[in-house]
């Protein structure tokens, strides 16, 4: 007599993986923000922002500190957790709304301070989402052949585009940066042939490596989070007076907006491949608020204890959640290789989507 499939994980289809989470790293500054702190200038207080949030501190770097200075421990620890040298490194996509400059990118600036040349480099913008853009830009260049170890990034510093008096959205942020390398699956981790490369088909339940991905994004809700000093709105010496250069949030609709979007696109990408929440060992999402990932949760019907969270040490650090997050989950044990993870995120722009990965 057959077994009867125990999950939905038995009648699901085979998976076909082009490339795995290799290694994972973080880094924050050691410059700790309790919420005491804003206590001293602002009207706000403790209670008011753990409740609202779950946050209880943050940490932002000390001026003389950027980007690519923060991001340089989490690669470097990223790249020696998947057992590799930077030499080894042969493509680096990083996600930032604060780079060093407006160019180069933060991306070739990293690549010079690991001491390597010649591989590919570049930034990509979706704020908070950026992360899991970037990771499915490196998934499709390992899968295309163009990488073979692709370094992905997620690393922003708020703290350079808050406004310090509006007590609505300076308690929210923290900088901070985390990295994954994302190796090419198979036997084989020789360098590209030219052409796509042959992808591994197997088992959802063992088969390591990404599973597939869901992006979105819907411009016509720009204005609910933006900073202004682009060629649209120039910094002047009137907008720099005005402080309109800082970060403007609409806090309540981006609520209600990024609650229904990480629930649909979560849930689409597992219906997708044919599984259910239950299959889920653990949800990495990013970090913004602790009650939009408990509603979320709850939408999807999600145990709390899969829900990872980090957000109370950290607050929203932007693109560098997700990674950031997962890195912290591998370095205490909680996830551990073989787990499916299902990472989602949701930012400005509007942007949002997920990745579903087995470890
Ligand atoms: N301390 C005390 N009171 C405050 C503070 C504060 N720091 N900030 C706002 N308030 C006040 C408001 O002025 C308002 O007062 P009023 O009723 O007299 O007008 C009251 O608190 C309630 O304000 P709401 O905006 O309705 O509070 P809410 O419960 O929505 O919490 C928050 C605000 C925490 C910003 C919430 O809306 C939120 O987290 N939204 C998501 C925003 C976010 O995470 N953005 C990040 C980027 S997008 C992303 O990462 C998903």
């Amino acid at each position: 007599m057959n077994a009867q499939p125990t999950s939905s994980l038995d009648r699901a289809p085979q998976v076909n993986v082009s490339s795995y989470i290799r290694g994972t790293g973080m880094s924050v500054p050691d410059r700790v923000i309790p919420n005491s702190y804003f206590e001293s200038y602002l009207e706000t207080n403790d209670q008011w922002i753990r409740e609202r949030t779950g946050i209880i501190e943050r940490r932002w770097a000390e001026p003389t500190m950027s980007m690519s200075d923060l991001a340089l421990p989490a690669c470097e620890r990223a790249i020696a957790s998947a057992g590799l040298t930077a030499a080894d490194i042969d493509g680096i996509v990083v996600a930032t709304v604060t780079p060093d400059y407006v160019f180069p990118s933060t991306a070739c600036v990293l690549q010079k301070k690991l001491g390597i040349r010649g591989s590919l480099a570049f930034d990509v913008n979706a704020v908070c989402s950026g992360f899991v853009y970037a990771l499915v830009t490196a998934e499709g260049l390992v899968r295309s052949g163009a990488a073979t170890n692709m370094l992905v990034v997620g690393a922003d510093m708020f703290s350079r585009l808050i406004d310090p008096n509006d007590r609505t959205t300076a308690i929210l942020f923290g900088d901070g940066a985390g990295a994954m390398v994302l190796s090419a699956a198979g036997e084989s981790n020789t360098a590209p042939t030219g052409g796509p490369r042959v992808p591994v088909i197997g088992s959802p339940r063992t088969t390591r490596g990404i599973y597939g991905s869901q992006l979105h994004a819907d411009g016509s809700h720009g204005d609910l989070l933006c900073v202004p000093g682009g060629t649209a709105a120039p910094v002047t010496p009137e907008s720099l007076r005005d402080n309109k250069h800082y970060l403007t949030m609409n806090g309540r609709e981006i609520f209600k907006l990024a609650v229904r979007g990480l629930a649909e696109v979560s849930d689409s990408l597992l219906k997708r491949h044919g599984m259910e929440v239950g299959d889920v060992d653990h949800y990495i999402s990013h970090q913004a608020n602790a009650r939009i990932l408990t509603a979320v949760a709850k939408q999807l019907g999600l145990p709390v204890e899969k829900l990872a969270l980090n957000v109370e040490k950290y607050g929203n650090t932007s693109a560098a959640r997700v990674p950031l997050l997962l890195a912290e989950c591998v370095s205490t044990g909680r996830v551990q290789q073989g787990d499916l993870v299902l990472i989602s995120a949701f930012g400005a722009g509007l942007t949002w989507g997920a990745v579903l990965v087995r470890m």
